[in-house]
């Protein structure tokens, strides 16, 4: 299975594996990370799983909505690398990915 790195705000990394068809936020979520509130489940429409993702991997992503830019504008933390992680699928493409949960706004 293709393997997720996440680093939580302690700056702890932990690799996890990640099944198919989870976003990176539902398998944050599902290994424990309780940083990452992930308030609206996944609708876009909270920010609450906002995450730096590792710059190598910018080309990969999937391009961004609207809707995710406007919801990371109202962060005071967002920078270059921000994405909401439940608008990442995480494909075997992203294998090795390595994000890091965002400051709490
Ligand atoms: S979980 Fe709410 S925007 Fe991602």
């Amino acid at each position: 299975m293709p393997k997720l790195t996440v680093v939580d705000r302690s700056g702890t990394e932990r690799t996890i594996e990640v099944g198919n068809g989870l976003t990176v936020m539902e398998a944050i979520r599902d290994n424990g990370f309780d940083e990452l509130l992930a308030l609206c489940g996944g609708c876009c429409s909270c920010a609450t799983c906002h995450v730096h993702v590792d710059p190598a991997f910018a080309d990969k992503l999937p391009a961004m909505s609207e809707d995710e830019d406007d919801l990371l504008e109202s962060s005071d933390n967002r920078d270059a690398a921000s994405r909401l992680s439940c608008q990442i699928d995480f494909t075997d493409d992203l294998d090795g990915l390595k994000v890091r949960i965002a400051e709490e706004d």
